[in-house]
């Protein structure tokens, strides 16, 4: 297998082409304060699950209920081990940050209480690693796996006693990681995490009840939890970046925000149904979590349609929430058409889904398809969108990329078109006036994926699995972004990694670069 990685050849099946967004850039048209990096989770791509004293995560518990084909993250690429190695990839690709997650239970075994030393000992050992190379840590606290022993004790987010441990969680990280740190996001997709953990049961932690769930309920409110487990988060969010403003921030410096799946929604049709579907949709995914951050309450549309299910801020809550977000971060994957659904106006009792009365098509997810089209003009639409309604945050575009079919090619130009676009796009908007603080893709490696385990990947390197040294293998992009890092121009007429490779198609021995 060592091999496969000498033989990156490039056969060229399709031109890249011209994409919307800027279309002839470099890294030097960014901002110098502009950052960018790759991104992982840690369930994602530590393994070493049980090692050191680690304890089950939600995401354990997910992974091994057999819905991602019966593949789980026990392994996944080993980073707990090999994360030197991964460093090092990192630093002669040029990366300027890695965006990674802590594991609260192998910082935190029992979720509150004693820190254990190893857990300990990695992140320092991690962080250090990053730093001596000039990478700079950009750390999530909640990546869909808050400790199984919370889940059993009370239900995780849907009890109020989560705020105080996750509090006290990110107090440790503060603590222990805040002199190396400068960026903490509290949350992963939140809005993502609480409508297919707890409306769906599609993830974890898997809660939902009958008739709304996806997969069989067997525990779980899909009418209240979504908006209970909402709010916990809201709070637990808050309580965090307070404590952080409080305690950290005159001598660390550093920012804290929150993280969110971005959609950009546009109607199906132009009819007054489908407009105003489309602000309710807005409202409903972002509203949700971003008028408590910037404006201190949930979306009118949601406290009328949703009703005495919605949980309320009282005065101090609302306080405590508003303005305690110092960015705000959008995964950004595809763009959405929404259509009015007035038939879930009949739907009794209501979930989330019912709620918002929208129809949304999902078929870009769908698994035998693998790959999201590229919408560059949609990444600026919402940037564009928060800009407009939310004055402006700083933002970051924490997660963006191509899902391809895992062992399909290392020349994987569709996420080469993918990264070009969307980099464009980011640039697009920036001189529009957006305060877009920095770029990261997902991810540097190919992990084990959501929901779908290792079937699909979105790394810039491959990772064999059948390689018991689980040997790491550079794809086309991760060539073309480390081209773009270290200053390369991009797009028609540049001269750039992409024409050049083009150019050379015809003397390249006719290996398609398969890996078998
Ligand atoms: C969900 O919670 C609501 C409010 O407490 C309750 O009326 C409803 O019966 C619950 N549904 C289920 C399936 O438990
Ligand atoms: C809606 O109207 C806008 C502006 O006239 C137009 O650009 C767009 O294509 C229309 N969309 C649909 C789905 O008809
Ligand atoms: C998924 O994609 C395949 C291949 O394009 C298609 O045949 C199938 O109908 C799609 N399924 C859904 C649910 O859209
Ligand atoms: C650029 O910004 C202005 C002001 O916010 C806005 O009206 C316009 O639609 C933006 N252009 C694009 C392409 O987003
Ligand atoms: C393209 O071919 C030229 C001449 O053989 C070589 O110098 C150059 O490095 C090649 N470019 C790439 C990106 O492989
Ligand atoms: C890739 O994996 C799929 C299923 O996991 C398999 O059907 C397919 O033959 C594999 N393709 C290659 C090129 O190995």
């Amino acid at each position: 297998m060592w091999k496969l990685c000498r033989f990156l050849l490039f056969m060229v099946s399709f031109r890249v082409g011209q994409v919307s967004g800027a279309d002839k850039y470099s890294r030097h048209d960014f901002p110098p304060g502009f950052v960018f990096g790759a991104g992982t989770s840690a369930y994602q791509v530590e393994g070493a699950a049980e090692e050191d004293g680690r304890t089950p995560s939600i995401f354990d518990t997910y992974a091994h209920s057999g819905i991602t084909r019966g593949a789980n993250g026990d392994v996944a690429c080993d980073q707990y081990h090999k994360y030197k190695e991964d460093v090092q990839l990192m630093a002669e690709m040029g990366l300027e940050a890695y965006r990674f997650s802590i594991s609260w239970s192998r910082l935190i075994p029992n979720g509150r209480g004693q820190v254990n030393p190893k857990g300990l000992q990695y992140y320092n050992n991690l962080i250090n690693e990053l730093i001596s190379h000039g990478i700079e840590p950009h750390v999530t606290l909640h990546h869909s796996d808050h400790p199984q022993a919370l889940e059993d004790e009370y239900g995780g987010w849907i009890s109020r006693r989560v705020v105080r441990d996750f509090t006290a969680y990110a107090d440790v990280c503060f603590r222990e990681f805040g002199d190396r740190v400068r960026h903490w996001t509290t949350f992963n997709e939140a809005n993502v995490f609480v409508q297919v953990g707890y409306d769906y049961g599609l993830m974890p932690p898997q809660r939902c009840s009958s008739p709304f769930g996806i997969l069989d309920c067997q525990k779980g409110n899909s009418s209240t939890e979504p908006y209970l487990a909402a709010h916990n988060i809201l709070l637990g969010h808050a309580s965090a970046a307070r404590l952080y403003q409080k305690k950290y921030r005159h001598k660390q410096k550093g920012y804290v925000g929150l993280n969110l799946l971005g959609f950009h929604f546009t109607p199906f049709t132009n009819t007054t149904e489908d407009i105003v579907a489309t602000q309710r949709a807005n409202d409903f995914y972002h509203g949700w979590f971003a008028d408590p951050l910037i404006y201190g309450d949930y979306p009118e549309t949601m406290k009328k349609i949703v009703g005495s299910r919605l949980p309320s801020f009282d005065q101090i809550e609302s306080r405590l929430v508003k303005g305690s977000a110092d960015f705000l971060a959008i995964n950004f994957y595809f763009a959405e058409k929404v259509k009015d659904s007035p038939q879930s106006l009949e739907i009794q009792p209501k979930d989330y889904k019912a709620d918002i009365a929208v129809e949304l098509d999902f078929s870009v997810i769908n698994t035998t398809q693998f790959e999201y089209p590229v919408n560059p003009w949609a990444l600026q639409g919402i940037l564009e969108y928060f800009k407009q309604k939310y004055g402006n945050p700083p933002m970051y575009i924490h997660e963006n990329g191509q899902r391809m079919q895992r062992n399909s090619s290392l020349e994987d130009w569709p996420r080469v078109k993918c990264l070009q676009g969307y980099i464009g796009a980011v640039l697009d908007s920036l001189r529009n006036g957006s305060d877009v603080r920095g770029y990261f893709t997902w991810s540097l490696l190919d992990v084990f994926e959501l929901l779908d385990g290792y079937n699909s990947g979105f790394g810039l390197y491959y990772v064999d699995l059948d390689d018991p040294d689980l040997k790491r293998c550079p794809k086309l992009s991760a060539r073309w972004y480390s081209h773009f890092l270290k200053g390369g121009s991009q797009g028609p007429g540049s001269g750039s990694l992409i024409e050049q490779l083009q150019d050379n198609s015809s003397s390249v021995s006719p290996d398609h670069g398969l890996i078998h």
